[in-house]
């Protein structure tokens, strides 16, 4: 143990000094309501009175602590208990989980859906199984990590990486696998995590379209819209509403926008039939408890509600009022719809001193640097949620102009 302790230390101790550290977590001791003109704040361990303005949740909709979700858990939770007990194919599902996988299959417009306990173990549960030895994937650079890993845990007959969002490389790298697949899997994130762009989805059917013929099995979209559901297009339902566009498999969290914890995967009844059996991570692990289950469906129907609608509305209105004011500062950024708006400083140190600038103005924003960003694209991300007010992005455009007029 000593020495394996030794190397580990030595490990931190490296990370630390190349400045890639995650380091301590910040800790959350309280929520504290918005008002007068202002969203709600944060009171963290260690920084006594201080009230945060978070500008680092996934919570788009704002909804994690919303009334009827909580009702919606506390009532499921007085019926079936805290916890599941035992994987579904045991003890383990409710009628709450199947109410959910009900509600996401019509919220989706799909024919079934299928819960698993994350995105990330959703995304692990459809690739590995739908992978056969004679399957080419081929994926985008810039995917998540669940992918990555995903791909790393299957044995396809090749794994092709074509720069991010490039669709002559993606339609290059289909052609050239015509005589060695007989499957083809084109995985790509809807959103993109780190950038708040998103796969062109539409573009990408006509790629597969125009060769499913050359595979006897065909090729196979399969998106993870992660930070799409719930948060992007006119009614919420993501990249696929934003392209005009569907995947053959879409994969979401219950954990952003909609508030509350789990992922999903809709699609064909017999493809997620065959899930249930193949899926390690669904069958050997527990389910998502019947609280969250129920939470979530009511989050479903919230997105649904005239107050969803106008959430939405005040989403797009907030993040496009930070991209202007980004712009007019003369900061990089990366244009779009989504409430993800990157502040693109290029640069290790200076990512490092924009974020610690923002913490003494008291708004929390995530530095992200090589290698979970490309080295030379270092970038502050910045998340906007329906529950900030305009006087909060002022506040945080005011802290980014200071920064750029501070001395030295
Ligand atoms: C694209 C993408 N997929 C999956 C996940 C994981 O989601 P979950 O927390 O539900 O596992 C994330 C979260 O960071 C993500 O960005």
């Amino acid at each position: 143990m000593e020495s394996l302790l030794q190397i580990m230390s030595a490990d931190l101790a490296q990370r630390r000094e190349q400045g890639t550290l995650k380091g301590e977590e910040q800790v959350v001791e309280a929520i504290l309501a918005g008002g007068d003109g202002h969203g709600p704040r944060l009171l963290l361990a260690g920084q006594g009175q201080t009230t945060f303005l978070a500008m680092n949740s996934n919570s788009y909709l704002g909804l994690a602590r919303h009334p009827a979700l909580l009702a919606a858990a506390a009532q499921a939770a007085d019926r079936y208990g805290v916890g599941p007990g035992a994987v579904r194919f045991i003890s383990g599902t409710c009628r709450a989980h199947l109410e959910l996988e009900e509600a996401l299959a019509r919220f989706h417009q799909r024919p079934a859906a299928m819960l698993f306990n994350s995105a990330y173990a959703a995304v692990l549960g459809v690739l590995a199984p739908l992978i056969s030895p004679q399957t080419v994937v081929i994926s985008d650079e810039l995917n998540h990590n669940s992918i990555i890993n995903g791909l790393r845990l299957a044995k396809p007959a090749a794994k092709e990486i074509y720069r991010h969002l490039d669709m002559e490389e993606l339609e290059a790298r289909i052609s050239a696998c015509r005589h060695q697949a007989r499957r083809v899997l084109v995985v790509s994130d809807g959103v993109f995590s780190m950038r708040g762009d998103h796969a062109p989805l539409a573009h990408i059917n006509e790629i597969c379209q125009r060769h499913a013929a050359s595979f006897p099995e065909g090729i196979l979209t399969i998106i993870d819209d992660s930070h799409g559901v719930g948060a992007f297009g006119a009614t919420g339902r993501g990249t696929e509403e934003q392209t005009g566009s569907r995947a053959d498999l879409l994969i979401g969290t219950l954990g952003k926008a909609f508030g509350v914890n789990g992922g999903y995967v809709t699609g064909p009844p017999t493809l997620l039939a065959y899930l249930r059996e193949t899926a390690p991570c669904y069958i050997f692990s527990n389910p998502i408890s019947a609280a969250e289950a129920a939470a979530a469906r009511a989050s479903l129907a919230y997105v649904d509600s005239s107050a969803g609608g106008a959430a939405l509305h005040k989403l797009a209105s907030l993040a496009g009022r930070l991209r202007r004011g980004l712009t007019d500062l003369g900061y990089r950024t990366i244009q779009g719809d989504h409430p993800i708006v990157p502040v693109i400083t290029g640069d290790t140190a200076t990512n490092r001193q924009l974020a610690a600038f923002l913490f003494s103005r008291a708004i929390l924003a995530t530095p992200l640097s090589h290698p979970v960003v490309p080295r030379g694209q270092d970038e502050i991300r910045l998340q906007v949620t329906a529950s900030h007010t305009a006087g909060d992005i002022d506040l945080l455009l005011d802290a980014l102009a200071a920064f750029c007029s501070r001395p030295g």
